[in-house]
């Protein structure tokens, strides 16, 4: 049989098994072990982490669990902030960034304005597993996902379109190529605009062995000029492990956590001994100490944007912080899922932008 017959019938034969490309590249089933496993993740995450915890108590590999588990939100057509459905860029186009990190190989991978894909994470494993390289990005990503037998998909869903559209014709000033139209607004677009909706999907797991895997996936900003990059599928930026010390990874604003490697300076900080939460702390005013553009800081010099970080240690102790207040997480602490409040450094909510 031809290597092309092959993968037809392995395609084929996944499909009838109800087995879907995310499982490509996954590692072997292990014995379970005896530490308690931890799965985080973002507010967004509930059932990631109830998929990912149900995986690791079967045995699975901490990322292939942290995949499949944030698979389910990539896949849902409502979080306009992942995946199918994300608010598109400037031009109308879904771009997706996602990175992945495995704790017993040290091993990472990830893609970057991967358009027509529904599943960036899974694609990321594969880069890191299937070639030598850390980051592919735009059609070089597309080709290689495509290459292993992922299937192009429009991104943009009907809803994801109508906000989009909204914000093109309202969004100039001076721009009166798209009059606002007359009719009321639809109830999709007019909730979207009511309360501006971050988003972006974290996920950090341990199994019972104490090994970690952590993934971060998103369509990024929103309405971003094609090609805008952000943290997400950055190692050391919106995610960073160290199978030693523990994980972490972050939503929010993406530039922040380039111009500080957030997630790395936390990992660093749980090594020298800090708790998650003051760990993840020093991150949070390292943002506020070296965000020094003025159209980036309110009347009082504070940041004018929300970042969240989440993060597990190696021995299983977890939280998340935030600039603002009010964020929750996710997290499976093997027994139950359940959102937990994030500490913050400010008592008032994230200011609208
Ligand atoms: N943190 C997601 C982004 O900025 O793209």
């Amino acid at each position: 049989m031809s290597d092309a017959l092959n993968r037809r019938t392995f395609l084929s034969a996944s499909a009838a098994a109800g087995l879907s490309l995310t499982a490509l590249g996954a590692m072997p089933q292990k014995p379970t072990g005896k530490i308690r496993p931890i799965v985080i993740s973002s507010a967004n995450g509930l059932e990631t982490v109830k998929k990912a915890m149900e995986m690791i108590k079967a045995g699975a590999d901490p990322l292939d669990a942290a995949i499949e588990g944030v698979a389910i939100v990539e896949a849902d057509p409502k979080d306009n902030t992942v995946g199918y459905g994300g608010i598109p860029n400037e031009d109308g186009v879904v771009e997706l960034d996602a990175a992945v990190m495995h704790g017993p190989t040290h091993g990472g991978g990830s893609v970057a304005s991967l358009r027509n894909i529904m599943h960036p994470a899974a694609v990321a494993r594969l880069v890191m597993k299937r070639t030598d390289h850390c980051l592919l990005v735009g059609e070089g990503a597309l080709r290689f996902a495509k290459m292993h037998g992922f299937k192009e998909i429009d991104l943009l869903t009907e809803d994801s379109r109508k906000i989009w559209l909204h914000w093109k014709e309202t969004n100039g000033k001076d721009d009166d190529r798209f009059p606002p139209p007359d009719d009321e607004l639809d109830p999709i677009v007019r909730e979207f605009f009511g309360i501006r909706k971050h988003g972006t999907i974290h996920c950090s797991a341990l199994d019972t062995h104490g090994d970690l895997g952590c993934t971060t996936t998103t369509s990024g900003l929103f309405y971003k000029i094609p090609g805008r990059v952000g943290d997400s599928p950055i190692m050391g930026a919106g995610l960073f492990l160290d199978n030693e010390v523990g994980s972490a990874g972050s939503t929010g604003r993406g530039e922040a956590n380039l111009l500080n490697l957030s997630s790395h300076t936390i990992v660093e900080a749980m090594r020298r001994g800090l708790s998650p939460k003051d760990a993840a702390m020093e991150a949070v005013k390292r943002i506020v100490a070296t965000n020094k553009a003025p159209r980036n800081r309110d009347p009082k010099g504070r940041p004018n944007f929300d970042v969240k970080f989440y993060c597990v240690t190696k021995d299983g102790r977890y939280a998340g912080a935030s600039l603002w207040a009010g964020a929750k997480m996710a997290v499976h602490d093997g027994d139950s899922a359940k959102l937990v409040d994030c500490a913050s450094l400010y008592d008032e909510k994230a200011p609208e932008n």
